[in-house]
């Protein structure tokens, strides 16, 4: 198979830092592949990679701590081009005999960057520069062979090069509060590393067809959909590598939104001809959770019940089903062999991360290679309508988490009718795409009030809106007082058994973005 997508790569050696994924979007936006390896990775998995050039990240380590990462061996004398970010900044200055600071002052936040040489790195950059910093140590001897390129107030040398294609930064490029910070990546991975921009949505399309085929056969496939964003553009890759040698089965487990399953089978038909398998198996969900409160035994009796189905679904559908695809992306793969380790689970998030095992079914990953934007975008690229590619996230366990305590039909019909209202109206407000997630939770918490002339006695809903860049953390938004007025009157008055709405203002952390 013909793999321009591949053909040049960089490489990210991870450090620990909490933008690191940031870099390799930003590598991916201006076409270039990139992966992010451990900092510990062993030199002959660099070597067998093959990149045009190597960025190292930053760290919450400081180079002066005793268990402070290396650099792998061979990294620095390999010949290719390197940028160190940062941390990799300072502990290139360590190793190659420069002298490294112990600031007591940590600068954080904007300076301006005074640009000293254009001539590469800074090429089509102004002379001052905004920039972001975030560093506790600073350079204060550079290294023999280097020259410093930049300089701020705080930082005598913000950026250094040693004429051999080894560049360094001490701040961001990353982020967004370095607004310039694209063209000097960009700089980098093309000019100075000599990447062609081979790495497209629609190349990868081109490619990751072949690769199914190739690997697929004449076997089947099997994928559950779930009508989001990642199941949906896995359906429609798989099917256009496939077609019907692909079986979409849709469990609905009673859990999901109003007429959710209607409208997900209802695309899958009209909008992208797929056939789908669909079993309505909500009370086998439903009877198990009927009495439980306790939000973990809850995703564990919806996983175990998934799975069950699952099965029994697969089974008939045949025997000659040897691969069972998943919309795994690059995060969940990267997360599994970070330099610090998964991150502490805080809920348990897997409710079908035992199916792969149960199943005992070769593993077909269309999107392990790929963030979550790069999938929104190829799903564009395959014509999937606006309105499903920006969708927002859906728990796995439905609105099982979002009504407080025992689950059963009648606060589901409840919690149903509320949280339409609140997506309609935020809809119609025209801040759904900004907003993260979205939507109701049903207090059971009987409050009173009055209806015309009497009184009531009912339950609460809290609405809940937070934005997020990846949900590790979450600010809750500022929605106008207009729209939270239109979205609690409706509420009240539309919704039986709802007396009273509440909005909730708490971030994560210390909240959740969910309530259970
Ligand atoms: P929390 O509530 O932990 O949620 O701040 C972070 C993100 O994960 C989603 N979420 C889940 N997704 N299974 C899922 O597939 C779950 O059990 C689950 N719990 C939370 C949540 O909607 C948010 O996007």
């Amino acid at each position: 198979m013909d793999d321009v997508v591949h053909q040049e790569k960089i490489l990210i050696l991870d450090f620990g830092s909490q933008y690191t994924q940031l870099i390799a979007r930003r590598v991916r936006e201006i076409g270039v592949y990139c992966e992010i390896f451990p900092c510990n990775a062993p030199t002959s998995k660099i070597r067998e990679f093959n990149p045009k050039g190597i960025i190292l990240s930053g760290s919450p380590f400081s180079v002066h701590q005793r268990t402070a990462p290396k650099i792998p061996k061979g990294v620095l004398d390999a010949g290719l081009p390197i940028l160190g970010i940062c941390y990799g900044m300072q502990i290139i200055t360590k190793t190659l005999g420069g002298t490294v600071e112990l600031s007591k002052t940590r600068e954080y936040g904007h300076a301006m960057l005074k640009i000293d040489d254009k001539s590469d790195l800074f090429r089509g950059l102004a002379d001052s520069e905004q920039v972001w910093m975030s560093h506790g140590d600073r350079i204060v001897k550079i290294p023999n062979g280097f020259t410093s390129i930049a300089h701020t107030d705080n930082s005598p040398v913000a950026a250094m090069k040693n004429g051999k294609g080894v560049f360094t930064l001490q701040f961001h490029p990353e982020v967004v509060h370095t607004p310039n910070g694209k063209t000097i990546l960009q700089n980098f991975v093309k000019d100075i590393c000599g990447c062609a921009c081979n790495w497209s949505m629609r190349s990868f399309l081109v490619y990751e067809v072949e690769r199914i085929k190739e690997i697929v056969g004449k076997d089947k496939v099997l994928l559950g959909i779930s009508g989001g964003v990642d199941s949906t553009v896995a359906a429609a890759i798989i099917h256009k590598a496939i077609g019907d040698q692909l079986t979409c089965l849709f469990i609905d487990n009673g859990l999901l939104r109003k007429d959710e399953a209607k409208k997900v089978l209802k695309t899958f038909k009209e909008e992208l001809h797929i056939k789908v398998k669909f079993k309505d198996a909500s009370d086998v969900f439903l009877k198990p959770l009927s009495k439980v409160t306790d939000p973990e035994k809850k995703r564990k009796i919806i996983g175990r019940q998934f799975i069950n189905v699952f099965r029994e679904e697969a089974k008939k559908i045949g025997k000659n089903v040897n691969f069972l695809a998943q919309g795994t992306l690059y995060p969940d793969v990267i997360e599994s062999v970070s330099f610090r380790g998964p991150s502490a689970v805080i809920k348990s998030h897997h409710n079908v991360g035992g199916l792969p095992k149960v199943m005992r079914m070769k593993l077909l990953e269309p999107f392990r290679e790929l963030f979550k934007d790069e999938v929104r975008t190829l799903g564009l690229e395959m014509k999937i309508s606006e309105t499903l590619i920006h969708r927002q996230p859906f728990p796995g366990p439905g609105l099982a988490i979002r009504i407080i305590g025992a689950v059963t039909k009648e606060r589901l019909e409840i919690l149903r009718n509320a949280d339409e209202i609140v997506v309609d109206e935020i809809k119609k407000a025209g801040l759904y795409r900004e907003i993260w997630q979205s939507f109701a939770v049903l207090l059971p918490v009987k409050s009173v009030g009055v209806m015309g002339d009497e009184r009531t006695y009912d339950n609460a809903i809290a609405v809940r809106a937070v934005n997020s860049k990846d949900a590790m953390t979450a600010d809750w938004v500022r929605l106008p007082g207009d729209l939270l007025a239109k979205i609690s009157n409706r509420i009240i008055n539309e919704v039986n058994g709802v007396n009273r709405v509440v909005y909730d203002i708490s971030s994560k952390p210390p909240g959740t973005i969910e309530w259970e």
